[in-house]
Parts: C-alpha cells; structure tokens; sequence
C-alpha cells in the first residue's frame, strides 16, 4: 500500500455521471443545462437526485413547475455536454445551438433530448437547502431508452450505450468491459460473462474461475415495456449500421480466440 496523504475535507467523490437536464417553464420555454452531482436515492418508489445552485436559470424553471427530464449523453456528445455548462440559459439558446432534437414528454411537461440514448422524468417531491446547492429529490414518473439497448429479457445494456463519466474536471467514456458482475464474488457456478471481462481478470491476475465466457451474442429484442415512438423507430434504423458494425466486431474478436 502507498502511503496515504490527509487531503482538505472537500468532496472529492469520483467518478460521477454527467447528465443534460431538461425543463421547460410554464410559458413553455424549454432549457438545458449540465449536472454532475446527481445520483439514486431510492429504488422503491425509484427516486433520485439533483443539486443545483439557485442562481440557474434551470434551477427557475423546475422548481416553477417541480418537473425535470434527465438525459444520459453519449461520448460524441461530450462537447455538447461542456457546452450546456458553461453557458447560461439566460443569455443562450443552448437547445438550438447544440442542434438537439426535443421531444415531448410522457409523463410530465419537460421535454427530453432525442439525441440521448436514455432519459428519465422526473417529479420534485422536495427542496432542501443546503448551502451552495439546493437539493432536489424526486421521483422518477417514466423514462424512454433505445430500444436497440434492450434484450429480450428487458435487460438495459447500459455498456452499449457509449455513456460518459466524470472526474475531477474532465469528462471519460464508460468502459464496455466489466469487471465482475453483481454477486459474482459469492457465486456457487461460474457467471456468464463477456470473454472481455475474462482477460481483464487475467491481466488482474484474479480469480477466473467465477467467470465462464458468454459463446453467443445476445439476443436483441424490442421490450414490451418500451412504448415506441416514431421518433425511435427513426433511432432503430440508423442504429442497425452500429449494430451491424458491432456484430462485425463480436465475429472479429472469435475468429482471433
Ligand atoms: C461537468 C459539469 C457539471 C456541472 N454540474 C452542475 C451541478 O451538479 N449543479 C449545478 O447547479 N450546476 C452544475 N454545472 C454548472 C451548470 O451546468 C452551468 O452553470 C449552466 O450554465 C447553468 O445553466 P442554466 O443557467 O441555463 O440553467 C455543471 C457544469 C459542468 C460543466
């Protein structure tokens, strides 16, 4: 072990998600701006959080109408993502300059961003002040995801996503190689698991024998869940040049076993 240094009592929790939320205020002016601290609160009912600084012009909007989308970006949107944090809603039409698609919501009036592959509504249940934050938990109400990401099973595979983290400053593609797979350290049988996550236990030089390769791809299925919009069944057909170029590189990656 390294030595340790006692570092000042800042937060300095990483890496978290970078997310873009949307809202929309009751004149039916839409905005968008950039959140790291945000995360799960409560799995039932589903709730979770946001802070935001009360000088925001978001921060305006949703608490006027206690609704809010949050959008999971991918990495091309990366630029995107700094942009809508840097700028501020008062003096920027961010929606327009980042060229993003806005849909309707489900379930609230907030819009979300097409462009994302993942987006969660929301419902502020409460505002708690906090110092320079105020914290906003809310529940979740709906969300829309790609359909391409789900099996059949109705499993989300957020890896395919092409998601993005961020630490300290800067902003990092999320890996597609697990590691390990919950409750796969106790397991009695080897877990399934993608050949990937098998070499990196190698490379680790940790134990392998919970880990047993996945042979076959899995299945895609549209989920019965998932309430298909036009706007998606768009998303599909442009998304199967990637899920085609995917299964050319799953095919690559055996033929070299
Ligand atoms: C990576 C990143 C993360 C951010 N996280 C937050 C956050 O969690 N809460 C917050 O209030 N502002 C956060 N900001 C700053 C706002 O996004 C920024 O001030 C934005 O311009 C506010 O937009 P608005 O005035 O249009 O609402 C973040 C900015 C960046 C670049």
């Amino acid at each position: 072990m390294n030595e340790k240094v006692d570092f000042k009592g800042s937060v300095i929790l990483n890496p978290v998600p970078v997310v873009l939320i949307t809202s929309k205020n009751k004149e039916g002016k839409e905005n968008v701006f950039t959140v790291a601290w945000t995360g799960t609160v409560c799995t039932k009912p589903p709730m979770l959080s946001i802070s935001v600084r009360p000088e925001r012009l978001s921060y305006e909007y949703i608490k006027e109408t206690m609704e809010f989308t949050v959008n999971l970006p991918t990495s091309k949107m990366t630029k995107a993502v700094d942009y809508c944090g840097v700028r501020p809603g008062r003096k920027f039409d961010k929606i327009q300059e980042m060229n993003f698609t806005m849909k309707e919501g489900t379930n609230i009036n907030a819009p979300y961003i097409d462009e994302c592959p993942i987006s969660i509504e929301c419902k502020v249940k409460s505002i708690i002040p906090l110092g320079t934050h105020d914290l906003f938990i809310a529940d979740v109400v709906g969300s829309h995801v790609d359909s391409t990401l789900m099996d059949e099973k109705g499993k989300i595979h957020f890896e395919e996503a092409d998601l993005i983290t961020y630490c300290h400053g800067e902003y990092f593609k999320m890996d597609k190689h697990p590691l390990g797979k919950f409750g796969y350290s106790i397991a009695k049988k080897p877990i399934a698991m993608k050949d990937s996550a098998k070499s990196i236990e190698k490379e680790n030089n940790t134990d392998t024998t919970k880990v047993k390769d996945l042979s076959k791809d899995r299945p895609r299925k549209k989920n019965n869940n998932y309430k298909s919009s036009n706007a998606s069944k768009k998303r599909n057909s442009s998304n199967n040049k990637h899920k085609n170029s995917r299964k050319n590189t799953t095919s690559t990656r055996r033929k070299t076993k």
